[in-house]
């Protein structure tokens, strides 16, 4: 049942009263349904208890802030008052109680025809503007004047958000701004000193008799419900870890998949990419073998591996073959695009393909934009459609546009002053990964036994975790040539595999 074709089709009530500024129309959900905002914190303002649905619109008519009602979903004759919309800042979903309901307030440009003018003449009595400094009628609190649908719309709660600078469409009281690249940003997390130790040498590994961790690599965050898991890969000990529950006393340690599991071969897999959004399928670069592996929805069964790009053991340079490949990540239409280290190449391959094609790379190692060194860690910004490379050998970053024509031109975005551990250069970075809310480009920057941040279009990077000098150690705040990391959806966290220490270090990002 489509349930947005009959949010606008069912009835439509309208609350007059004395003057025309003061009514509201609201649009009404189908039975059965609740509102839920993007930030019930932010968004919640009141629950009363009400005799009728009727009279719950009543109450969101006569209260200022409201621009959103449902009735009846939580308890009997509750009804519950938000800010918001059904866009961005919410949608309707479905109830358990039948015949819950919601309903939206419809703003219309004519309730907003006062905005700018002089209060004493306007805006004093109405519902949708406010008194400004006693001069000017303005938009009401936790909402900005849109210039496009002249009408004061709801400012944006969520990091991420779409927003455009100079606009204050981002909640400033829940320290949101907009960003350089027009997202709503909440506190850019400063540098973490002391990392926790998440696993180690001696981590007692359900279903490996020797335990511990040798050489971890690839890491994915799997399920986020304020218990993180981790998937790890451990090249030295050609198997695939899940760190389950790392957060709470159900932590609990245990082999996903390991050389010889159901006659599947492993050898030195190094990077995995977990694709969130189709049933967590993994994807592992069995580097050693040369290919990458599909586990497809990994998280219910264990069917056999899928051999997905690449010929099993046979490395080379034709588009059927890599060489030694070890980035890995999903384009938007599901295309697999793989760095081929030893190929010195990005390859795309599309699903069930047997060959792929190259993007960029010659097959020999170069320094020039349509040429790469060692490619190793891969991140795919679905929003920009654009690949981001640690192009280790050229310790550099470029970003690949793979919807431009000329995508086999690499734009170097971090780095490109040779190796080293100033703030502006980098020493065979080994992973990316991009902030879709600042656009900051994290590095795993391995020989400088680091982590930095590079700011959207900085010219240099901060470190975040590790030693800024580049020195490395064991110590809580100090890494080893550090290679796979991944950040939390909301970037409070930083997941390290702190590779040379042989152990996964977290470092609180705020
Ligand atoms: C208050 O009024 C002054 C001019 O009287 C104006 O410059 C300023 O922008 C106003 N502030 C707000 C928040 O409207
Ligand atoms: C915003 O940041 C300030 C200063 O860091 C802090 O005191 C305040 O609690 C923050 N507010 C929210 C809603 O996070
Ligand atoms: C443990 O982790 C799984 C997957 O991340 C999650 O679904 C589950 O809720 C977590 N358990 C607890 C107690 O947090
Ligand atoms: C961020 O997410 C983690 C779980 O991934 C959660 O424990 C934490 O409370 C969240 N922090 C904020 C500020 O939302
Ligand atoms: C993987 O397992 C196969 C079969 O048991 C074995 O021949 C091979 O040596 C193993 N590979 C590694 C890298 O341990
Ligand atoms: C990528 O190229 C396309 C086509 O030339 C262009 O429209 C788009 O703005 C480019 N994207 C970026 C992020 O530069």
């Amino acid at each position: 049942m489509d349930i947005w074709s009959y949010f606008y089709l069912i009835s439509i009530i309208n609350l007059v009263c004395s003057q025309d500024i003061y009514q509201s129309k609201f649009s009404l959900s189908i039975p059965g349904t609740l509102y839920e905002p993007a930030n019930n914190d932010a968004q919640y303002i009141i629950s009363v208890f009400v005799s009728s649905f009727m009279q719950c619109a009543i109450q969101c008519n006569w209260n200022s802030k409201c621009r959103v009602f449902d009735y009846g979903a939580m308890q009997s004759n509750e009804c519950r008052l938000f800010e918001g919309d059904i866009g961005v800042l919410g949608s309707i979903g479905m109830s358990l109680v039948p015949d819950s309901k919601g309903g939206l307030v419809q703003l219309d440009p004519f309730l907003f025809t006062q905005y700018g003018q002089a209060c004493s003449s306007a805006c004093v009595e109405s519902r949708y503007l406010q008194c400004n400094n006693d001069s000017v009628c303005d938009c009401m609190p936790h909402t900005y004047w849109d210039t496009f649908w002249k009408m004061c719309l709801p400012q944006m709660t969520v990091a991420g958000a779409w927003c455009q600078s100079g606009v204050n469409m981002c909640r400033e009281d829940l320290n949101l701004t907009c960003s350089a690249i027009n997202k709503c940003e909440g506190i850019v997390p400063a540098s973490a000193t002391y990392g926790v130790n998440i696993a180690d040498q001696s981590t007692i590994i359900e279903g490996d008799s020797t335990n511990g961790f040798d050489n971890p690599g690839g890491i994915v965050i799997y399920g986020e419900s304020g218990d993180e898991s981790l998937i790890v890969a451990d090249s030295a000990k050609q198997q695939i870890v899940l760190l389950k529950n790392i957060s709470s006393n159900q932590a609990k340690a245990s082999v996903l998949i390991h050389n010889g599991t159901d006659g599947t071969y492993l050898f030195y897999p190094s990077y995995l990419y977990l694709d969130t959004d189709h049933q967590y399928d993994l994807y592992i670069t069995d580097s050693g073998n040369n290919r990458i592996l599909l586990l497809s929805s990994m998280q219910i069964t264990h069917p056999l591996p899928t051999n997905v790009a690449g010929t099993f053991g046979a490395g080379g340079l034709s588009t059927s073959t890599l060489s030694a490949p070890n980035g890995v990540t999903l384009d938007n239409q599901k295309n697999i695009l793989i760095a081929d280290t030893y190929g010195h190449r990005i390859m795309l391959w599309s699903p069930s393909a047997t060959t792929g094609t190259i993007i960029i790379g010659t097959g020999d190692p170069g320094t020039g934009s349509t040429e790469l060194s060692y490619p190793m860690g891969v991140f795919f910004d679905k929003q920009q459609s654009t690949l981001y490379v640690a192009d280790s050998g050229n310790n550099r970053i470029q970003l690949l546009n793979m919807t431009a024509a000329a995508s086999d031109v690499g734009i170097t975005v971090a780095g490109g002053n040779g190796a080293g551990s100033a703030s502006n250069q980098l020493n065979q970075p080994s992973g990316v990964w991009v902030s879709p809310t600042t656009g900051a480009i994290y590095i795993s920057d391995t020989g400088n036994n680091r982590i930095q941040r590079w700011n959207f279009n900085a010219a240099e990077g901060t470190t975040v975790a590790g030693d800024p000098n580049g020195g490395s150690g064991s110590t809580a705040s100090r890494l080893s040539s550090p290679t796979g990391f991944t950040i939390n959806s909301n970037e409070t966290y930083l997941y390290v595999s702190d590779t040379g220490n042989k152990r996964i270090q977290r470092f609180a990002l705020t």
